[in-house]
């Protein structure tokens, strides 16, 4: 399994994530700009399977309909979500595993950022998170559709997996690019708040 980080503008992410041994990719979040996704799946002579989607705001999903035309991939995203991204073409549910050749990825439902937001877990070491959670931080609450209470369940429910667990956000807000789940539970402000009042008075 190899995941690539893939900077957007001025701090977005979208995320290559592949299967060494069949060359098999999906996309998450292609973004507003996915040629250097595209130029990674052409060098490596990849088969893009999946495009995924996190949630449905512009700067995470503008470019669905181009890679899709391109590579004639499915559009994933949660059932919740997929009102708000007009291209979806399969929704997933909270706890559902996807296999990607060799590379098993299971699906959290997220909200609060949006109602219907979605973590990825990638063989069980990695989890993308989009605007969940942030290095340091975690996802607006107060844009249409989000929720105090929503998010901090998805934050708890983040938290309980393992320490060593590498978390890659859909923003470059924090002081590094990724980092352990261990590390962001000790530093993480949005982690360590014990409720969901308390999260509003910080996030
Ligand atoms: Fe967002």
């Amino acid at each position: 399994m190899k995941i690539t980080q893939i900077r957007i503008g001025m701090d977005n992410f979208s995320y290559l994530v592949q299967c060494i041994a069949t060359g098999k990719a999906a996309l998450v979040d292609p973004g507003t700009n996915a040629s250097e996704a595209m130029s990674l799946i052409g060098h490596g002579n990849l088969q893009l399977i999946f495009i995924i989607n996190t949630h449905r705001h512009l700067d995470h999903v503008a470019e669905n309909s181009r890679v899709r035309e391109t590579y004639g991939c499915d559009i994933i995203a949660s059932e919740p979500e997929s009102y708000g991204i007009s291209d979806v073409t399969r929704t997933v549910s909270d706890g559902e595993i996807l296999m990607l050749g060799d590379v098993r990825i299971r699906f959290l439902l997220t909200p609060g950022h949006t109602p219907g937001g979605l973590c990825m877990l990638v063989d069980g070491e990695a989890l993308l998170t989009g605007d969940t959670l942030f290095i340091g931080d975690c996802g607006r609450t107060d844009m249409a559709g989000g929720s105090d209470n929503e998010m901090f369940l998805s934050l708890q429910k983040i938290k309980s997996l393992p320490d060593a667990v590498i978390i890659y956000p859909g923003h470059d807000y924090g002081p590094v690019p990724f980092d352990t789940l261990g590390n962001q539970k000790k530093q993480n402000k949005t982690l360590l708040a014990k409720s969901a009042n308390e999260l509003s008075l910080i996030a």
